[in-house]
């Protein structure tokens, strides 16, 4: 059974007692009562087999002292797309930098597959977690040494095949394939970005604002792209968006940071049924 299949109801339960306790999505049907529980091994916390990354008491503060992130705690699914949605400064970017260290979070804070990221190679992390930003940079020379780079660090080349091959899941034809990074629109230039990223085979995809500069049909690309990848390849995407819209055509389950908090966890569809004001206020104004 397909994970989105079974969330045929999720409730967010954060009023534990228990220290550390994630927010919990837990499926009020299905044979599964919780989806994402999570168990204790004498290194800290040990995922389920469901669980891609777990984020538990994650805190920053700032050089003033004001509360970026605060006591955040949430697992994700493996192989669901997750949106991040929440007003400018609430520590989006904050979060989703934490995932592959761009932020360094402190120990046992973040783990992915059970295991504390702050305890894996930084470059090897970073390939198996990879990010998009909301305008692409692209290296020096053509599309396909921008999409060879990843590997070759790695003492990988790239066979023009395999070039051809990232090109298509990116949703670009091959005539991009000897184009300098000058000649792309910030549309096709996202989506070498993305294939560049995909190059290095990555597990999870963390994408800040990715269409944000993107007009709707190259927006419809690169969500197209998303959600192939997730079915296809079951890579676990963690997306930050102001759109309501996009998080509702693409996720499977949708987190509300509010002032560093992280105060909603539901299905996109469900966010009507929300009590928070900041959750009724973006579906307000995405109508
Ligand atoms: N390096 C930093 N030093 C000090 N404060 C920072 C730093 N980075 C971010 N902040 C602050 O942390 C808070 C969260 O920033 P963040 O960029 O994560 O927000 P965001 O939700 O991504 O906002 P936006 O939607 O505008 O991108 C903001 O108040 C910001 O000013
Ligand atoms: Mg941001």
């Amino acid at each position: 059974m397909e994970i989105s299949q079974s969330w045929s109801k999720i409730s967010l339960d954060d009023r534990s007692p228990q220290l550390n306790t994630p927010h919990s999505l837990e499926i009020s049907q299905g044979e599964r009562g919780h989806l994402l529980a999570v168990e204790m091994n004498e290194n800290g916390f040990k995922g389920e087999a469901d669980t891609k990354i777990q984020v538990r008491g994650l805190n920053k503060v700032s050089d003033k002292g004001d509360s970026i992130l605060n006591n955040v705690n949430v697992d994700i699914p493996r192989g669901v797309i997750m949106g991040i949605i929440g007003p400018s400064g609430s520590g989006k970017s904050t979060f989703l930098r934490a995932l592959n260290r761009l932020w360094e979070p402190p120990k046992n804070t973040v783990f992915m597959d059970g295991d504390d990221i702050c305890g894996v190679d930084v470059l090897s992390l970073r390939r198996k977690v990879g990010m998009l930003f909301q305008l692409p940079v692209l290296f020096e020379g053509t599309v396909a040494d921008n999409i060879r780079y990843g590997p070759k660090l790695k003492g990988k080349k790239l066979s023009d095949n395999d070039v051809y091959k990232l090109l298509t899941l990116a949703d670009l034809d091959s005539s991009f394939f000897n184009k300098s990074g000058g000649e792309l629109s910030v549309g096709q230039a996202q989506r070498v970005a993305l294939a560049r990223t995909l190059a290095n085979e990555p597990e999870v995809l963390l994408l800040d604002e990715p269409t944000s500069a993107l007009d709707p049909i190259s927006t419809q690309n690169i969500e197209d792209v998303m959600v192939k990848l997730k079915k296809d390849q079951k890579i676990t995407i963690v997306i930050v968006s102001h759109s309501i819209k996009q998080i509702q055509r693409i996720a499977d389950v949708v987190c509300l940071l509010v002032d560093g908090d992280i105060v909603e966890i539901m299905k996109p569809d469900q966010l009507s049924e929300s009590k928070h004001p900041m959750a009724l206020r973006f579906l307000q104004l995405s109508s």
